[in-house]
């Protein structure tokens, strides 16, 4: 697989991964804001996009999804590392939704410490859990 930044004719496709990976998908309007960042990265087989991340120059990690036909392969591993590397903080920080598990043992495996939960959270009034590493 190779990762390469996110242009435009990558959107329809990372779209697709987002609505087969959310219950409540971002919006386009999101992914084209982050158009041109260094941060915003895209897994690629083929031309064909198999996951994404993207991150701030703060450390957020924004969002990552893997397209479902391909998930437990190493991919999001491969795709935080390199958002690791690119991001020049000590420190990165994320939420996660309380009952995302799958996620949070994702997560928890690259070293992510679960630091707070945050009641209320999200639009539907679940709680999130933030999570933070140090380099
Ligand atoms: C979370 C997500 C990005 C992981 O991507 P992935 O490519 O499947 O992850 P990897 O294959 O790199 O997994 C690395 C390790 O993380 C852990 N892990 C990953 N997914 C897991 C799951 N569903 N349950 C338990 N552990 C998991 C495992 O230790 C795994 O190693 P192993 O397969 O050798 O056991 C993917 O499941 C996804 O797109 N989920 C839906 C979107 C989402 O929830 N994103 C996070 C929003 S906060």
């Amino acid at each position: 697989m190779e990762i390469k930044e996110y242009k435009t004719k990558h959107l329809e496709q990372i779209m697709d991964i987002e609505n087969r990976s959310f219950k409540c998908p971002y919006d386009r309007r999101i992914f084209q804001s982050y158009t041109g960042s260094p941060l915003f990265l895209v897994g690629l087989e083929n031309e064909i996009v198999l996951g994404y991340a993207m991150g701030t120059r703060s450390g957020v990690i924004v969002s990552i999804a893997v397209d479902p036909n391909h998930r437990r392969k190493g991919i999001g591993e491969e795709l935080m590392d390199k958002l690791f590397e690119k991001m020049k903080v000590q420190r990165m920080t994320l939420t996660v939704r309380t009952s995302n598990k799958g996620a949070y043992q994702f997560y928890k495996k690259l070293g992510f410490k679960p630091r707070k939960k945050i009641p209320d959270y999200y639009e539907n009034g679940e709680d999130a859990l933030f999570m933070s590493k140090d380099k």
